[in-house]
């Protein structure tokens, strides 16, 4: 299994080293338009795999590509604090062009995992422009916000995260939103679960919610970059693909003509079906405001 990965900052590396940890790959690239950069990385990636599954880590060109599996693109630019991920769309829609085109003439039969941001703008981008089947073009979309959200309701509900289902959907951005109306704890309807808890002062969900959508511009305000939970959302997408999972995510996938965050059946070959929720009209009211945020911004660069 070949991964290879644009991009060497702080996201990129992080990917690698989770890629390691999660033992599913043989070789991994790394290139940067900073060759330097990416060497130092490798080489200290590298150095680190004896306490791993043997894999390969260099750092490479565009050429080195060749013949891999998966692409993983974390190139270009990130959030300053107070930019909104949507501000970078034209910045970014540049350097995405230029890797479409690199990956469509090194890498033609490789699934590709964008997490560079507007994702779901660029993601579609990459999909117009590789001309590949849409479910081997995937967003890491809304999975990390869901992660942070069933984490913050966990440690607020004094359960595992894995004992909390609930998804949030939509533009990996300001308009995203939870599917209140099937979120649960073990089985039993969100709502239902605070009726019987015992604990004296909880935090309501509404504001775990604005907690889990300004993650992003918190996290960025005090350390500069988010990157080890993306690292590891990143390498379990990957996970799902090289072992064929099947496991339901939510990433920026290809509906109604848009792509955006949205439940999706992950395995070998990417997207093997979407996951048709049943939303309210409320919540239907919110995806359709998402998608056509995200249509905006693509009528941008396209
Ligand atoms: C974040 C980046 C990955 O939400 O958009 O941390």
């Amino acid at each position: 299994m070949k991964i290879s990965i644009f991009g060497a900052g702080r996201v990129g590396t992080s990917v690698a080293f989770s890629i390691l940890h999660k033992a599913v790959a043989d070789e991994i690239v790394i290139v940067d338009i900073n060759l330097e950069k990416a060497e130092g990385e490798a080489l200290d990636l590298y150095h680190g795999t004896p306490f791993f599954k043997r894999c390969d880590v260099k750092a490479g060109t565009s050429r080195d590509i060749k013949n891999s599996d998966i692409v993983i693109i974390t190139a270009g630019a990130a959030q300053k604090p107070g930019e909104t991920r949507l501000d970078l769309t034209v910045r970014n829609a540049k350097i995405m062009k230029d890797i479409a085109s690199q990956i469509k003439e090194y890498a033609p039969d490789s699934l590709i995992i964008n997490i560079t941001n507007p994702v779901d703008v660029l993601t579609y981008l990459l999909w117009k422009e590789t001309g590949f089947e849409s479910g081997r073009v995937i967003g890491t979309g809304t999975i990390l916000d869901t992660a942070r959200f069933r984490s913050l309701v966990a440690r607020n509900c004094d359960v595992s995260p894995t004992s909390v289902h609930a998804y949030i959907i939509g533009e990996h951005g300001d308009s995203e939103f939870v599917v209140w109306s099937n979120a649960m704890i073990g089985g039993v309807q969100l709502s239902k679960f605070c009726s019987f808890c015992e604990k004296e002062s909880c935090t309501s969900l509404e504001i775990l919610f604005e907690e889990t959508k300004n993650a992003a511009y918190k996290i960025i305000q005090k350390k500069g970059a988010t990157n080890y939970a993306i690292g590891a959302v990143t390498s379990t997408l990957v996970e799902s693909i090289v072992k064929d999972e099947k496991r339901v995510w939510t990433p920026s996938v290809l509906i109604d003509d848009i792509y955006i965050g949205y439940p999706a059946v992950i395995g070998r070959d990417g997207v093997k079906r979407i996951v048709k929720i049943d939303l309210d009209e409320e919540e239907q009211g919110l995806f359709e405001r998402s998608k056509n945020i995200v249509r905006e911004f693509v009528s941008k660069i396209i």
